[in-house]
């Protein structure tokens, strides 16, 4: 680095940390130096005063860095900057300037010399993306992807299981500086279990979504046929993902991969890598391993301890809060008539999941919809309607699985 770039560089360093500048940024000043900005140097006596660069783009620009030395403030070097820059960005076509700095930064005195009007009432929005761009490669080889926001208030109901993930899993997630200042160890492993259709995979996205950090499916299926045994690809899986800034890493079928070994010999090998990777997995803070299952008993119990999984969550049948909250989302789209009520509906489909909801909603809808067609009144979706449509429809969990579910929920469940 040449010694005067070097100057520039402390200078822009002291008025950063001293000289009241929290708009400037260094990095973007090196950037600047190299991709076509205009930068201007004021130099006395051999020494470095000021500086300031501006980033053109079409007619408009950008200040970026306004940099005077402490010691010459307030004798004129930030406007004589700033009328250098003016030339040459109008030579370079520019008609606008624009300059964002915090109230009473350093460069206020030169830009309101030189014309520069103020806009009041503006606020800075700003995020910084969860990955970086070496990430992205890695989060792209194993199929990952950014969820969209908003999959958490989709998930309806489930008042209980979602409460547990918010104060439990999402807020230590997201605040881990006042989980630390408490002590507090925010998860790294969660299981989800419970019978089929109650919206494990829903909150395994929802959680990711939450947080915004990228979700990554490992399908046991595609590992095991990839380059090594599913063993291998699970150990590789855990250390390139493992590296990553932030992640959420979801495995669907928990138990077909680690079942018990002593009653699944053959996947010993796979068990074994899960008690060596997941530790491994937890050391570093910032991400998450969601594993789900509907038979959380056959796991191998070596896995599920304390220090492998933080929290066993039982996602049970949706309650009559949580039915009330899909009829309403499935009926919202269909014409009803008055006396369709949610709450009555729900009290009638004990037992259904998600998938059964929208099931009986859209067989309720046929029959309104073939009254309609043949001429007879109402045309909206009747009471009567629903009714006969959830008397067709059969709740997917049965009645048994409930019962061993609330078995295994009162033995497994570890919040
Ligand atoms: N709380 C919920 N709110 C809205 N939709 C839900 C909810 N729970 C589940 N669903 C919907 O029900 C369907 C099944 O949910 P999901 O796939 O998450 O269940 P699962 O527990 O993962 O099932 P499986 O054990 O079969 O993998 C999905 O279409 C999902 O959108
Ligand atoms: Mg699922």
């Amino acid at each position: 680095m040449p010694a005067d770039v070097r100057e520039v560089l402390t200078l822009i360093d002291t008025c950063r940390t001293n000289a009241n500048a929290p708009s400037i940024d260094l990095a973007e000043f090196i950037a600047d130096l190299s991709d076509g900005s205009v930068v201007l140097v004021a130099e006395e006596r051999n020494e470095i005063v000021g500086v300031v660069s501006a980033r053109p783009s079409g007619d408009s620009a950008w200040t970026r860095t306004l940099g005077i030395a402490p010691n010459r403030r307030h004798q004129g070097v930030g406007s004589a900057l700033l009328q250098g820059v003016e030339e040459r960005l109008l030579h370079l076509g520019v008609r606008k300037i624009s300059a964002l700095l915090a109230p009473g930064e350093l460069g206020e005195e030169a830009l309101v010399n030189r014309g520069f009007t103020v806009t009041h009432g503006l606020v800075l929005y700003e995020k910084r993306e969860p990955l970086e761009p070496s990430d992205v490669r890695v989060v792209d080889e194993w199929g990952g992807l950014l969820l969209e926001a908003g999959l958490w208030d989709e998930a309806a109901g489930m008042t209980r299981e979602k409460s547990l993930i918010e104060t439990q899993i999402v807020a230590p997630l997201l605040d881990p500086d006042l989980a630390a200042q408490i002590g507090l160890r925010p998860p790294a492993t969660v299981m989800l279990f419970g019978p089929p259709g109650t919206g494990k995979t829903t909150f395994a996205k929802a959680i990711a979504s939450r947080l915004g950090w990228p979700f990554v499916e490992l399908l046991p299926s595609k590992l095991a046929s990839g380059r090594g045994t599913l063993a291998s690809e699970l150990h590789r899986a855990f250390v390139e993902l493992g590296q990553l800034e932030h992640v959420v890493i979801f495995i669907d079928e928990f138990d077909e991969i680690a079942p018990a070994r002593d009653t699944q010999p053959a996947t010993a090998g796979v068990v074994n890598e899960l008690l060596k990777s997941i530790p491994e997995f937890r050391r570093r803070p910032g991400r998450l391993l969601v594993c789900a299952t509907n038979f959380v008993g056959s796991i191998d119990p070596a896995v599920l301890r304390p220090g492998r999984f933080d929290l066993l969550i039982a996602i049970g049948p949706p309650d009559d809060a949580a039915l009330a909250a899909l009829w309403r989302r499935a009926l919202a789209p269909m014409a009803t008539s008055a006396d369709v009520v949610a709450a009555d509906l729900a009290r009638a489909t004990t037992g259904f999941t998600a998938g059964d909801v929208d099931l009986a909603g859209q067989r309720a809808a046929v029959l309104a919809f073939d009254r309609a067609r043949s001429g007879a009144a109402p045309a909206v979706v009747t009471a009567m309607d629903l009714r006969t449509a959830i008397s067709q429809t059969r709740p997917s969990i049965p009645v048994e699985i409930v019962e061993r579910f609330r078995i295994e929920a009162a033995e497994f469940e570890r919040v």
